[in-house]
């Protein structure tokens, strides 16, 4: 994969120069965002610095989605701010992505009557990687690339929504429900996958997952939405051994309330 020193010499990417490389890379500060005027989404902030993870948890319907489209510019926001690489997000969604701000939506993504191979040749960027880099992280895609999108497995098509998405040589990745519709054990050997992937390129992630543990597994941080609201927001590690303080955040609740 290309490095990030090499992607920021594009005039696309104006903030990615960002003179200090801890800073945090995805800013969102207050966001009231929604659907024909009706707020989803209430006074949301979070940040995420190059090669965290940030796991974005809550039941259905508590605004997950409605977060990850308006970080990429695709929903306008009612009111806050969104930043990336140093620049606001605005309602430009392709420049975003030219900038770096990609989002695997759960839908996936893949062309089902092309093949794996040629799925993964359409979404190769100028700058950014080849597709030998993104078989290393994913070396069943390889022995894979002949056959059509449309027969592999559930796993599979998402192993091959996220090479797609490392291929646009992602700083932010915003991911909706990688694990969507698989078994425990195919989400087991993804997450992990994505860890190393954000530790080695220093990638910012946000990973919206159902799989508690498995989030919370590879995450830095976590924030638990609730109809719309920040219910919780903790590192992954003390949430880890807290269960109890993310169930009680997922009905909108703290312990305490729970407990009395
Ligand atoms: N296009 C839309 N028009 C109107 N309301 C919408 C639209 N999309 C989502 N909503 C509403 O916004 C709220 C948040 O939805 P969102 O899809 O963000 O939730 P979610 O946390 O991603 O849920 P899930 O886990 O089911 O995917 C819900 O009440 C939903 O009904
Ligand atoms: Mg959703």
């Amino acid at each position: 994969m290309s490095t990030h020193a090499e992607s920021s010499s594009t005039p696309d990417r104006p903030g990615s120069a960002t003179p200090d490389p801890t800073a945090p890379v995805l800013e969102i500060d207050q966001i009231t965002v929604g659907y024909g005027g009706v707020p989803a989404v209430r006074g949301l902030s979070a940040s995420v610095r190059p090669g965290e993870i940030l796991a974005l948890l809550g039941p259905n319907g508590a605004g997950k989605t409605t977060t990850l489209l308006a970080a990429v510019g695709a929903l306008g926001l009612m009111s806050g701010t969104v930043t990336a690489l140093g620049d606001p997000i605005d309602r430009r969604i392709e420049r975003n992505a030219r900038r770096g701000v990609t989002l695997v939506p759960d839908t996936r993504g893949v062309f089902h009557r092309l093949s794996v191979s040629d799925n993964l040749r359409l979404a190769r960027r100028r700058n950014g990687p080849d597709l030998d880099t993104v078989y290393q992280y994913f070396p069943k895609l390889k022995t894979m690339r002949g056959r059509r999108c449309g027969n592999l497995s559930g796993g599979e098509q998402q192993m091959l929504a996220l090479a797609k998405a490392l291929l646009a040589n992602p700083q932010v990745l915003l991911i909706d429900e990688l694990s969507l519709g698989l078994s425990p054990v195919a989400v087991q050997d993804l997450l992990p996958r994505l860890r190393s992937i954000a530790d080695e390129h220093q990638m910012a992630v946000v990973l919206v997952e159902q799989h508690i543990d498995l989030a919370l597994g590879i995450a830095d941080a976590a924030i638990v939405l609730h109809h719309g609201r920040v219910a919780l927001s903790a590192p992954a590690g003390e949430l880890r051994s807290r269960r109890d303080m993310v169930e009680a955040a997922y009905f909108g609740r703290t312990v305490e309330d729970l407990a009395s």
